[in-house]
């Protein structure tokens, strides 16, 4: 605890010095697309991640350390790409990885990060299925004073989380509001637009994140009826999809196509927090929709959802470098059992219930069907074979 809060006084006078990881993006910078925001450019297509070049130089303390990595499931793409990615790095940098995915189950990520402490992890970065049930494993972890990094998604209401490392939430959301802010021209255009809203997972602390930032941006246009939510659902407990599940997001959009919209009535947009949900909704689009193309919004660029941005099916995506951010998590793994200062840029914005933990925010960027090829390809995200 008093680490903790060591970490915040030290790290709140560093800021400004240490904003040197996440392609060197300063959180002021804008979501749109930009040089520095790419990826770097020397990584090799189809390869495993280079490590950073921090992790690289890392200790030779590293040999015999183990750090355990539990991931959420490998039904989405991008926690296969962030776990093998923090593999490579940590594996390059010396540590011996204990990698587990918990197959979406709470309880399996709770036995997993168990093991994990039994077989002597000295670190634990979690990607938590749900922010609130991993109570008892973290308790292990604190016990046996294991450093706990909570990694893209916030663990909540225990004090065994030392840092956190993600991308600006809600960012992303502002990104994908204001978007839809400008396509539609709603500061000019007479409208009204129909609008749909699906958000993310009521159990993962990013998902509000997400919702709050796109409407916080839209309500303005809400209020004073330019956007019209046909379905009425636009409070958070209602657009929510538990486990962020493509079926769950279709079978929702289904019924309120065949409920609203049946006699062809346009829905001008959905805004959709992420890739997976969006998923879901082109293909109730696809199926049962007979207006004109609406604006759909998503998140994590992913493989399917960039296929659909060059097909003209997806307006745009956020890209979070899963690179990136595995590059920052083990940097901060390094410092963290060098006893060095952890590097953090965030020391207000996330609070777990048990006060705010020091976190490194990395920087979300817009993507489109105009800038897919520089940002994923070019950057050797992904080759262009597997966006065919
Ligand atoms: C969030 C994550 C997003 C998205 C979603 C579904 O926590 O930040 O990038 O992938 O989960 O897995």
């Amino acid at each position: 605890m008093s680490k903790k809060l060591l970490s915040v006084l030290l790290s709140t006078a560093m800021v400004a010095a240490l904003l040197v990881g996440c392609g060197n993006s300063a959180a002021e910078e804008p979501a749109a697309a930009t040089e520095e925001a790419a990826p770097a450019e020397e990584a090799p297509a189809e390869e495993e991640a280079a490590p950073a070049e921090d992790a690289a130089e890392a200790p030779a303390a590293a040999a015999g350390t183990k750090v355990g990595v539990s991931m959420p499931t490998k039904d989405l793409q991008r926690w296969n790409q962030d776990g093998a990615n923090m593999q490579s790095e940590l594996e390059a940098a010396g540590y011996e990885v204990d990698l587990q995915y918990a197959n979406n189950e709470p309880q399996t990520q709770v036995s997993q990060i168990e093991n994990m402490i039994s077989n002597g992890a000295n670190v634990l970065v979690i990607a938590a299925i749900e922010a609130s049930s991993l109570g008892e494993a973290l308790d292990m972890a604190k016990a046996a004073n294991i450093p706990v990094i909570a990694y893209d998604r916030l663990i909540m209401n225990s004090d065994a989380v030392s840092y956190y490392a993600t991308f600006d939430n809600y960012k992303v959301g502002v990104t994908q509001g204001q978007y839809i802010v400008d396509t539609l021209d709603l500061d000019n255009a007479e409208g009204p637009f129909n609008l749909e809203v699906t958000a993310g997972d009521p159990g993962d602390n990013n998902a509000p994140f997400f919702y709050n930032g796109a409407m916080d941006t839209l309500k303005p246009y809400i209020e004073s009826g330019k956007l019209v939510v046909k379905s009425g659902q636009t409070e958070f407990e209602e657009v929510g999809t538990p486990q962020w599940k493509t079926e769950t997001a279709q079978s929702r959009a289904d019924n309120i196509i065949s409920s609203f919209y049946a006699d062809g009535t346009n829905i001008d947009v959905w805004l959709c927090s992420n890739d997976s949900t969006a998923l879901g909704v082109e293909t109730a689009l696809a199926n049962s929709y007979n207006g004109e193309y609406p604006i759909v919004t998503g998140q994590d660029c992913d493989i399917e959802n960039t296929k659909n941005m060059i097909a003209g099916k997806q307006s745009m995506s956020v890209f979070k470098d899963t690179r990136t951010l595995a590059s920052q998590v083990v940097k901060m793994v390094g410092q963290i059992l060098n006893g060095e200062e952890v590097e953090v840029n965030d020391t207000e914005t996330y609070d777990n219930g048990t006060g705010v933990i020091p976190s490194f925010l990395c920087e979300p960027v817009f993507a489109d069907a105009n800038n897919y090829k520089e940002l994923l390809i070019d950057s050797g995200y992904y080759t262009e074979d597997q966006l065919k």
